[in-house]
């Protein structure tokens, strides 16, 4: 990754050595940050009162906004660009600034007279959540980022999804695997997303515990050779509904357990880390006054703690087994 930014920013910095005599201007903005584009004619004095109005924003070569009057927003950024003509001003806000908006930036008078030039470096400093825990039957985005050149067809991009190593899904040269439908088994990709975010995420409905698994986003844009994506792993668990009682120290009497739709939050992992200690030192059922030594447990969980005890079985068998522990 670090080496693809090294090579898009040396080419960056040669495009705007070609752009010559101008003012370049350098920024480097955090990923999923909203930024600012603005463009004040009133620096220059030569056409500000020159009519008819016609000037752009351009990131190579695509309209990001024009206002000729009217504000026009280019399709690539119609979905999070904002922009205002004030006082002789036009600014454009991309909210947020996804890591495909690193680009050459130019303020065009009638598309032809740059007024200003920015260049833009995002920072990857933008991490989602890249555990999942769902249910039977629910769906999940698996996330992951790229850098997708605003001047490419999707025919120049490819996408390689892995599950535990094998190929599950592969949008290869901007052809799905089972075109001209962009879902393939339950999983499908959005167009959309890779050409207007440089989105790579992997959406899969009708989870089923099979679909347990480590998922892994490479992708290429044109010539590069593929590169992992942002995050480069997720985790991804499909619990059932029906709970494994022979590993579950209480009875329950399961009734309002496990909602489909409350799904374990970052609150509920903290408390369940500490359960594996609770059961180590809990008394044994049959000793007299386990009742007092034992802390009452809020039912509802019981559920979502009984899933994470087998994870924590699988994750806990093997370090042990390795003398980790
Ligand atoms: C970014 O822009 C969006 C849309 O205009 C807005 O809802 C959000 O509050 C902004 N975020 C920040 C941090 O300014
Ligand atoms: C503004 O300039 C662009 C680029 O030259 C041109 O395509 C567009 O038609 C112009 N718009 C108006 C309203 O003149
Ligand atoms: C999941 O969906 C299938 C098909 O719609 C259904 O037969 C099954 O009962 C569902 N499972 C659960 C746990 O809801
Ligand atoms: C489960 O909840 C329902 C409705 O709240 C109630 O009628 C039923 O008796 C409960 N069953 C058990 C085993 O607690």
């Amino acid at each position: 990754m670090k080496v693809l930014c090294l090579a898009l920013t040396v080419i960056l910095f040669s495009a705007a050595a070609l752009v010559s005599a101008q003012d370049v201007q350098h920024v480097t903005v955090d990923f999923w940050k909203n930024f600012t584009l603005t463009c004040d004619l009133t620096m220059h004095t030569d056409i500000a009162a020159q009519q008819p109005l016609n000037i752009s924003w351009e990131a190579m070569g695509k309209d990001v906004v024009r206002y000729d009057g009217n504000m026009h927003y280019g399709s690539l950024f119609q979905n999070r660009a904002s922009a205002t003509w004030d006082d002789g001003k036009l600014s454009v806000t991309l909210h947020p600034v996804v890591l495909s908006d690193a680009d050459v930036y130019e303020c065009l008078w009638h598309g032809r007279k740059t007024l200003r030039t920015v260049i833009i470096t995002v920072l990857e400093t933008y991490y989602e959540e890249d555990i999942f825990v769902r249910y039977v039957n629910d769906s999940v985005r698996l996330p992951c980022w790229g850098i997708i050149s605003k001047s490419r067809t999707l025919e120049k991009v490819s996408v390689y999804w892995k599950k535990n190593g094998k190929d599950l899904y592969s949008l290869v040269g901007g052809r799905p695997p089972n075109p001209p439908s962009f879902m393939y088994n339950n999983a499908f990709m959005s167009q959309d997303l890779i050409q207007e975010y440089g989105e790579l995420s992997l959406f899969i409905e009708n989870l089923s515990p099979e679909d347990t698994g480590t998922y892994k986003c490479w992708y290429s844009d044109d010539n590069f050779a593929a590169v992992p994506g942002i995050p480069g792993s997720v985790e991804l668990t499909v619990l059932d509904y029906i709970l494994p009682t022979e590993i579950d120290p209480f009875v329950v009497s399961d009734n309002s357990s496990s909602s489909p739709t409350s799904y374990p939050t970052m609150a509920d992992q903290e408390q369940e880390e500490v359960w594996p200690e609770m059961q180590g030192t809990s008394v044994p059922e049959t000793s007299p006054g386990a009742e007092e030594t034992v802390p009452p447990l809020p039912w509802v969980r019981i559920g979502i703690i009984s899933g994470v005890l087998i994870i924590t079985a699988l994750v806990m068998g093997p370090l042990v087994a390795m003398g980790k522990i």
